[in-house]
């Protein structure tokens, strides 16, 4: 049987979500059919009879039949802070409606809702909104068909609807995805439908709920086929303590049934834990008079928002998944395995991520993933002095990931403490996105410090030739020319011949009778040295090296992979292999 899909409403703050689901709500409810909208937890459904309804025209005009059920549409919100309901709301997603403001185009958090979207590839349409506030804009008066009231629009307006709609085709085209306006669309598995909206005025709801309901069948038919009496299975949106009740969960349940006095599984901190079901609940309707805010049920179909109470829910967390038990076992390890995939701890190298819920962490580890951050510790919760030592373990092994990462949460006075004594970093935002821009910010910054005190300090891997006849004094100091045959070389720095004997320091360089610091690859320059006699310790034609021991051979390796040159490389190879041989270094 089909059941009604999972509609996740997304998009960028104050864009017009619940307004949208506001506005359906709304015509519904004061239509005062019986049975038009039912209201659940964290959702609202439509039946397919008010679709029908309310899409009429459209439904004759596009051709489009509606064969499900009906939508059950989850709100989400669109401030940066909710990545992890955004998150939740993607991962239960069937489609997914993105709302974009006209007006003011693709932001922040709409670029990070179509990332989710891609990410769980959920189908999707674009609702465009707040058409009526376009210049020029005339609305109609009970007209919810967008292909009506464009028709009664100016040329002109008609014109700027379309320069506001392609602004965001251009945009959405660089995040790989195809778009066009609905009526336009030639090839609808390439081309997502932007439908043209305004949730004050009401046009365009006809075609976004048919729409919905043709993209639901179309991609969904085998998802949203469900065993109505199977073993119900769900997504946990919240725990909340309610009045007179307790701790209750707000849930999803996509798929079978659930009933009261029923086991479930669901996952804690501590792995996944089970209880009996002693209710289950839905919200009423407006306009129900009755003192009790929630009406009772014994059991509860798929696709369906319900608030579930039992006993032991205060450990559950959010995001995770929920289902009556049928095979214990197999689902004990289904749900430690989907938490461990998020919530770890190891030794190997990498960052310690920690946020505030389940959604959030799956969010970021994905996005660290992604960018091949590697992650060594997750947790949920305030930062607490155990990351902070993780973080030590962590930088032992690599510099640049000894860090905390710290989404949504504070920072326990120990952590703190601690972590200023020990000079370990902690990153803290509230924005997925800025916590990984942070990161690698910082860890460039402290790379390019590291390469600063290492060339100060480090000579660099070069080869020096002493040239022919050009010995202008033989000792106190020696001065003798030279020519830089690979890398650069620095005043004072200690030199070695090939043998790898120290021959001594350079006291000074110069060019053309003028002191100079450094000299690059193809200068011939004059060298001074003391405590050296021409022709006893050096000699015409001597290749001479900076003097550079393993330690710091390895270290400008690997800071400077980038940076040295395939000769100098070798010459580091070389001046590697002379110190080696040499049983005094
Ligand atoms: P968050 O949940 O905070 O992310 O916002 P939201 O996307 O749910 O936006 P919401 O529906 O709260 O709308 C934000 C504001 O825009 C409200 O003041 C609405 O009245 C207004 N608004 C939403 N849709 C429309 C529209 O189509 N036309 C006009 N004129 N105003 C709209
Ligand atoms: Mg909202």
């Amino acid at each position: 049987m089909l059941r009604q899909s999972v509609c996740v409403v997304l998009g960028h703050v104050d864009h017009g979500k619940t307004s949208i689901l506001d506005f359906v709500r709304g015509t519904l409810v004061v239509t005062k059919e019986a049975g038009a909208i039912t209201q659940h937890v964290g959702a609202s459904e439509i039946s397919k009879q008010t679709i029908e309804k309310l899409c009429k025209k459209s439904i004759e005009q596009l051709k489009i039949k509606v064969d499900i059920p009906g939508l059950l549409f989850v709100d989400t919100p669109g401030h940066e802070s909710f990545t992890s309901l955004r998150e939740r709301g993607g991962s239960i997603a069937d489609i997914a409606v993105l709302v974009i403001d006209i007006n003011q185009g693709i932001q922040p958090q709409t670029i990070e809702s179509i990332k989710i979207l891609k990410q769980h590839k959920t189908p999707f349409i674009i609702a465009a909104n707040k058409i009526d506030l376009l210049t020029g804009w005339v609305p109609p008066k009970n007209e919810y068909c967008f292909l009506q009231s464009i028709n009664n629009q100016d040329k002109t307006t008609q014109i700027y609807l379309d320069e506001k709609l392609y602004n965001i085709v251009g945009k959405l085209y660089e995040y790989g995805f195809e778009s066009e306006r609905f009526d336009r669309i030639e090839d609808f598995t390439k081309q997502i439908a932007i439908i043209p909206v305004s949730a004050k005025t009401g046009e365009g709801m006809s075609e976004l709920l048919l729409f919905l309901a043709g993209l639901s069948k179309k991609f969904l038919e085998k998802t949203l086929t469900t065993d109505l009496k199977g073993p119900g299975k769900g997504s946990i949106l919240e725990i909340k303590e309610e009045k007179g009740l307790g701790i209750t969960a707000d849930i999803i349940i996509y798929d079978g049934t659930l009933k009261k006095g029923d086991t479930v599984i669901f996952g804690t901190l501590n792995g996944a834990k089970k209880t009996k079901i002693r209710a289950l609940l839905k919200p009423k309707l407006a306009g129900e008079t009755h003192k009790d805010k929630y009406n009772y049920y014994d059991e509860v179909h798929a696709a369906a928002g319900i608030k579930l109470f039992a006993p032991g829910l205060e450990d559950a967390i959010a995001g995770s998944p929920i289902m009556v038990i049928s095979d214990e076992e197999f689902q004990t390890k289904e749900i430690n395995d989907q938490i461990n995939d998020v919530l770890f701890e190891n030794d190997n190298e990498g960052i310690i991520l920690k946020a505030d819920t389940l959604g959030s962490l799956e969010a970021l580890n994905k996005l660290l993933k992604s960018e091949k951050i590697e992650i060594r510790q997750t947790g949920i919760g305030k930062v607490n002095k155990k990351d902070i030592l993780a973080a030590e373990a962590s930088k032992l092994k690599n510099k640049y990931e000894g860090v905390v990462l710290a989404f949504n949460v504070n920072m326990l006075d120990d952590a703190k403490e601690h972590a200023k004594n020990s000079d370990i970093k902690v990153i803290e935002t509230k924005v997925v996105y800025d916590l990984v821009d942070k990161y690698v910010k910082w860890r460039n910054e402290q790379k390019k410090k590291d390469q600063e005190d290492l060339v100060k300090n480090v000579p660099w891997p070069t080869k020096l030739k002493i040239l022919e006849g050009h010995c202008f004094r033989d000792n106190n100091p020696a001065i003798f020319g030279v020519e830089v045959m690979v890398g650069k070389i620095k005043n004072k720095t200690r030199l070695i011949n090939s043998d790898g004997t120290v021959v001594g320091q350079i006291k000074g360089m110069q060019l053309k009778k003028k002191s100079i610091t450094e000299a690059t690859k193809g200068m011939q320059f004059a060298l001074s040295m003391s405590g050296v006699q021409f022709s006893k310790d050096l000699f015409e034609t001597t290749e001479l090296y900076p003097y550079i021991n393993r330690k710091m051979a390895d270290e400008l390796k690997t800071k400077f992979e980038e940076e040295l040159t395939n000769e100098e490389k070798e010459v580091l190879d070389k001046i590697a292999n002379i110190i080696s041989g040499n049983p005094f270094f």
